[in-house]
């Protein structure tokens, strides 16, 4: 898995280097690589890559969309660090991107990664029709707004220090993290031509998987080193945030996820032996240390 997911990561990197260094320069593309390169697992990429081979589609394609995910999930994490929002200096085991570089850096670098996405997915070496380009980047910036990162990210903030039901929780961490694996799970199907409803049940995946992704975070904090992890756990308690497992306890938590990983099992399972990567997949997301 880690070598799949080094590749994966080289590969991305490469391509964003590349399309960055096409760009005039200026002076916040330092701010934005030092967000954008600083590690970072790529899972993103790798589910898209994971769906994207159900469909026997192209790896080079996949590497560019995941490249526009690897924005949007960098600027996501620039601005989840602020004071203003986690109020975190440590990310990657590095300083967050305002403590080096200040505040007002950080949210404009963040605006500048949010956007770069969308030049990504328009521009012209990604090889495919305008068309198939406008429905990704329409699916990529629902995605993104306030029906998904956005919108969670207000609901994870606007829980803390609140007692809030189980549907609530759930609802709130499919919005944040859940909304950019729908996006990754949809896209493969959207290059496709597939139907709506097609689409749509592989968002809902999507959104189970992003949601293992966030509850395997969460037990990350309660429970992980933070040296492995590469920035401070122990946080969610301290905050007040309102997570499955400040709700249901540690055990109880694992047993969701679990039992989470059989229903996404069950959804992808008919794609037979295609279904194995994404499976496996689903195992590292949940017992990853960092
Ligand atoms: C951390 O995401 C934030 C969440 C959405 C839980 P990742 O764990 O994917 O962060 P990196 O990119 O690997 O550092
Ligand atoms: C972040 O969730 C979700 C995002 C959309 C960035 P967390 O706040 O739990 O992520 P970490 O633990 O700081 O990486
Ligand atoms: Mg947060
Ligand atoms: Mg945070
Ligand atoms: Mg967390």
């Amino acid at each position: 898995m880690q070598k799949e997911l080094n590749k994966i990561a080289k590969d991305t990197n490469t391509f964003l280097k590349k399309f960055i260094k096409k760009q005039k320069r200026s002076e916040l593309i330092i701010p934005m690589q030092y967000g954008l390169f600083s590690g970072g697992k790529k899972i993103r990429s790798k589910i898209l890559i994971d769906t994207g081979s159900l469909f026997k589609l192209k790896y080079n394609s996949l590497i560019i969309i995941g490249s526009a995910v690897e924005c949007i999930h960098a600027y996501s994490l620039i601005h989840d660090d602020l004071p203003c929002m986690d109020n975190d200096t440590v990310r990657r085991g590095k300083p967050s991107t305002h403590v080096k570089f200040g505040e007002s850096t950080a949210v404009l670098a963040g605006n500048s990664l949010l956007t770069m996405a969308f030049e990504i997915l328009s521009h012209k070496g990604l090889d495919i029709s305008e068309k198939t380009k406008n429905d990704l980047i329409n699916k990529i910036s629902e995605s993104s707004g306030h029906l998904g990162v956005a919108g969670g990210q207000y609901l994870d903030l606007s829980y803390e220090h609140k007692k809030i039901p189980q549907k609530k929780i759930i609802e709130m961490e499919i919005k944040k993290t859940g909304k950019l694996f729908s996006f990754c799970c949809a896209a493969p199907l959207i290059l496709k031509n597939k139907n709506k409803k097609e689409i749509k049940k592989f968002e809902d995946i999507g959104a189970d998987i992003g949601l293992l992704f966030q509850v395997a975070d969460d037990l990350i904090d309660y429970k992980g080193n933070s040296l492995v992890a590469g920035k401070k756990t122990g946080k969610d308690e301290k905050k007040g945030k309102a997570t499955l497992i400040s709700l249901l306890g540690y055990k109880n938590t694992i047993k969701y996820a679990n039992k989470l990983i059989i229903k996404i099992n069950d959804k992808i399972k008919k794609y037979g032996s295609r279904s194995q990567n994404l499976s496996n997949t689903l195992s590292y997301i949940l017992h990853r240390s960092k």
